[in-house]
């Protein structure tokens, strides 16, 4: 979507892997979705460090409405967890410097059951601007597949009438792709700033690994419609929660980099170890996940349980590109294994040959 946003991957915080729909905050005062939650996740972005590497986007996932909009058909947040309303916690998160998203859902309800903007496509993008909301997450839960592709553009003409800059998350092709349709990938670079395609990330390794093999699978389909402004979304960062080790936790950063995919974190900000946080915060690593050029890496190697993964970057120096490169093991039998690769087999054919600078950490 060419709305001047997303000029490289969003990179910020989500609720929804690490806090999913916890409402109990009697039982669980300090992890239910509410307006204490996020001002507190707000606070660590900052004092913790990662505003500074570039995470910005503090976005509040499902289960955060009131079961029926007000007597004037407005969304309303739940009045027991959000008791100074969405503005009020929307401009705390502006204070500390970030920006705002909010979750909805195309459909009649959200995937929690909380009232989709589906009838109300109008007054939902104008109570979102109201609400000086920067990041609009639209789910897909409880919608006619084949309305999606009318309904997502005009929610996002909504919003665009607003006048408010918005980044447009969307679920359309995950939904499609599950139910065997084949997204229109011209249509949705046109509507939207990024886009899921794949199923939900859970806390485990397995998950990662089928998330990493579905974007290997469909590369030649889908890498081409990555780029500035319109970005593929695998999903979040589930770095610094309980089901990675810190190796792996380094192959979820390293991919994701490599797939110029979004850095939207979910975890407890509160108590990420100081390992998980520097993986998170590798400024190296942050820098190819955000190269200028916007180009989406491909897996270029398959072989003995290893991947190569090649991304073109910038600089390019004399007509050529650079490229960042992720040798991605998934052996197990733990100890060093040798694997020999020609640059060239990797689409890197600069004669001239290239400098080198390893990653560490
Ligand atoms: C499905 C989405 O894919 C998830 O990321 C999350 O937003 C949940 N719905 C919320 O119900």
């Amino acid at each position: 979507l060419e709305n001047g946003l997303a000029r490289t991957p969003p990179m910020g915080w989500m609720s929804w892997q690490r806090f999913r729909c916890v409402t109990d905050c009697v039982n669980y005062p300090d992890d239910c979705i509410s307006d204490k939650l996020f001002r507190t996740m707000a606070d660590h972005m900052v004092s913790e460090g990662y505003a500074d590497v570039g995470y910005e986007y503090l976005i509040i996932d499902d289960c955060w409405l009131e079961r029926n909009r007000d007597a004037n058909g407005k969304l309303q947040p739940d009045g027991s967890r959000f008791p100074h309303g969405i503005l009020d916690l929307s401009n705390y998160i502006h204070s500390k410097g970030l920006k705002f998203g909010l979750y909805e859902d195309y459909g009649n309800y959200t995937c929690a059951g909380y009232p989709g903007v589906l009838g109300h496509l109008e007054e939902d993008a104008k109570t979102f601007a109201e609400w000086e909301v920067d990041y609009v997450k639209l789910d897909g839960c409880y919608a006619e597949l084949k309305d999606m592709d009318i309904g997502y553009p005009a929610f996002g003409r909504y919003l665009n009438q607003t006048g408010r800059p918005m980044i447009y998350s969307c679920s359309w092709p995950v939904y499609q792709n599950f139910s065997g349709i084949r997204p229109n990938y011209t249509a949705i670079i046109e509507t939207c700033n990024l886009w899921r395609n794949y199923g939900d990330i859970q806390d485990s390794w397995d998950s990662v690994l089928s998330i990493v093999e579905f974007y290997a699978l469909t590369q030649d389909e889908i890498v081409e419609y990555a780029g500035p402004g319109h970005w593929n979304d695998p999903d979040m960062l589930i770095i610094g929660d309980f089901g990675l080790s810190k190796e792996q936790s380094k192959s979820q950063m390293a991919l994701w980099a490599i797939m110029a995919s979004p850095l939207i974190m979910s975890n407890d900000l509160r108590t990420v170890e100081p390992d998980f946080k520097a993986i998170l915060q590798n400024r190296k690593v942050i820098a190819i996940n955000q190269d200028p050029l916007g180009i989406q890496g491909k897996r270029k190697l398959k072989a003995n349980n290893i991947d190569v993964w090649v991304r073109p970057i910038s600089p390019i120096v004399n007509g050529k590109y650079s490229y960042a490169v992720v040798i991605f093991s998934r052996r197990t039998d733990g100890t060093p294994y040798m694997i020999s690769v020609k640059l060239s087999d990797l689409g890197m054919d600069n004669e001239a040959g290239y400098d080198f600078e390893p990653m560490s950490g």
